[in-house]
């Protein structure tokens, strides 16, 4: 893991509850590494729904590559939590493939893509409020217990205060603690790449600075993340590349500054896109 030179000023406590950088503008700089690097992850004509004959992704294609941070955005409805649920195995697929470094993995049951290196952080219910942070952490590698000290030690070194706070139970944290406590359960099983639903979602935008600078700070370890975001202003900032996703497709894609400033993307209904 390399942990160098990302220490941040506010963050000598581990970054988590004391409002990161503070001003929302100050991303710290992420290591976009841009797009290089073999496609890790890739959804490829995606058909997925929920009832029978209504499909929500309707051929959907986004991929991910070594070390990329890629964000996903799109007015609400747009199917953003059904395309990476579908890709984690928790929504049938109906159509088209879910690809890991080149190999198929449609309808691979949720518990074997994590053994592959696949983890996902869900939008909500996604911290044990009755466990202790610690336990929350130990949750997160129930299957493998055997591995549980080196990567309690890899994980708390990435998030300090989460071993500084190891005995505080979930339901005591803030919505930002809890995102970063979720995120930390989640890279327990040492993921390749880290599937993230809306972490910013019904945070204040201090506790949205903490929660993307714990994404980026993912990111710079080597941990490649496909990250929905309602905040689409900011996913756009910090993201080497995103899609646009309207109607169950991928309707655009291009890096962060070029959606910003394509008036397509801005015509569409992206809530926080639009800039003061
Ligand atoms: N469990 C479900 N059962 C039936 N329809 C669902 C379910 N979850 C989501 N949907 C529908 O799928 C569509 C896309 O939802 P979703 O993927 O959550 O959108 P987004 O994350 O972009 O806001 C919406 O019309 C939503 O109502
Ligand atoms: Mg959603």
């Amino acid at each position: 893991m390399t942990n160098d030179g990302d220490a941040r000023p506010g963050e000598s406590n581990g970054g988590v509850g004391d409002g990161g950088v503070g001003d929302g503008s100050a991303a710290v700089p992420a290591a976009h590494q841009g797009p290089r690097g073999e496609i890790l992850l890739e959804s490829r004509d995606l058909v997925a729904g929920y009832l029978p004959e209504v499909n929500i992704l309707n051929g959907c294609n986004v991929h991910v590559r070594d070390g990329e941070l890629v964000g996903i955005i799109g007015p609400n409805g747009a199917g953003k939590s059904t395309l990476i649920k579908a890709m984690f195995g928790i929504v049938p697929v109906r159509d088209g493939q879910v690809m890991l470094r080149g190999t198929e993995i449609t309808g691979v049951p949720t518990y074997k893509l994590v053994g592959r290196g696949v983890g996902y952080v869900p939008q909500n219910n996604n911290v044990f409020p009755s466990l202790t942070i610690e336990e929350n952490l130990q949750m997160g590698l129930y299957l493998r217990p055997g591995e549980y000290q080196e990567r309690y030690q890899e994980v708390t070194e990435l998030f300090p205060v989460l071993h500084e706070r190891r005995r505080q139970r979930g339901g005591s944290l803030s919505g930002g603690e809890r995102q970063v406590v979720a995120m930390g359960r989640a890279l327990m099983t040492d993921p390749q790449v880290l599937l993230l639903d809306e972490p910013s979602a019904g945070l204040s935008p201090m506790m949205q600075d903490t929660v993307f600078e714990a994404v980026q700070r993912i990111n710079a370890a080597g941990v490649s993340v496909l990250m929905v975001e309602q905040n689409a202003h900011r996913c756009l900032q910090l993201s080497d590349r995103a899609y646009v996703l309207d109607q169950g497709k991928d309707a655009y894609t291009g890096t962060g500054r070029e959606l910003m400033d394509d008036p397509k993307v801005i015509e569409l209904d992206l809530g926080t896109l639009a800039r003061a």
